[in-house]
């Protein structure tokens, strides 16, 4: 089947606080430039969510497997809009927030969605878990979280297109905010498959996360 990858670029990059995030630029190439030369060579055509009045400063180097179109208010509306702007049978979704994109996992990804319909990019949890208080100085330890059979979920995922646009359609209607695309296929009672993710997937979100991506990215681009 025909296989688009489906980017949400569409954010204010708040939190990170140098406009929107999708056009932060590491060693050179921004980020929603190296998500597209990571998924380009892998699928049939790439469509990209951007915030409202952006376009011009993103589509400098017109590519015929490129589409833009305007992202909405949310993740979520933005991932329903991009839904609707193809006809592939199958959707790579990936956060232009995550840039360091390995072939390996989109080969994974695209074996396990053939099988079950829906597939994400995860990781085991690694580190003790435990809650506290609100993110920030002076929280105290409270009660520990067992991490056997946690794991963290990554971008990222795929899906027949059909199913997923099933499960958007279902959220939509009854009010349900998601932060996530397999999560809504879960909601619906449909199978999801884990596939082990990487480190290098992290998703660049905070000041914090800059350092680890200007070193590595020096590394990924020798
Ligand atoms: N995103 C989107 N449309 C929105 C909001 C987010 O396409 N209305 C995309 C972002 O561009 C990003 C991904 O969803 O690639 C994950 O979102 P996040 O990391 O929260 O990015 P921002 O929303 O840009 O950051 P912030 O929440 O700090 O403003
Ligand atoms: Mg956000």
């Amino acid at each position: 089947g025909t296989v688009a990858a489906l980017i949400p670029a569409a954010g204010a990059g708040t939190r990170l606080g140098h406009g929107p995030k999708a056009l932060y630029t590491l060693a050179g190439r921004t980020l929603l430039e190296r998500s597209i030369g990571a998924l380009r060579p892998h699928v049939d055509e790439v469509v990209v969510a951007l915030p409202e009045g952006r376009g011009d400063e993103f589509q400098a180097a017109p590519d015929p497997q490129v589409r833009f179109i305007a992202g909405g208010e949310t993740r979520q509306l933005s991932v329903r809009r991009l839904l609707h702007a193809t006809t592939a049978d199958y959707v790579l979704i990936h956060d232009a927030a995550r840039p360091f994109l390995g072939a390996r996992i989109i080969h994974d990804l695209l074996e396990a969605v053939a099988e079950t319909g829906a597939a994400t990019v995860a990781r085991p949890v690694a580190d003790t878990l435990v809650r506290g208080g609100a993110a920030g100085t002076g929280s105290l330890w409270g009660e520990l979280v067992a991490r056997e059979g946690l794991w963290a979920v990554q971008t990222p995922q795929a899906f027949r297109r059909e199913l997923l646009l099933a499960a958007h359609d279902r959220a939509h209607a009854e009010g349900h905010a998601a932060t996530d695309d397999a999560g809504l296929i879960a909601r619906s009672g449909g199978q999801v498959r884990l596939v082990r993710g990487d480190a290098r997937l992290f998703k660049i979100t905070t000041p914090d996360d800059l350092p680890l991506a200007q070193a590595l990215a020096a590394v990924w681009d020798a």
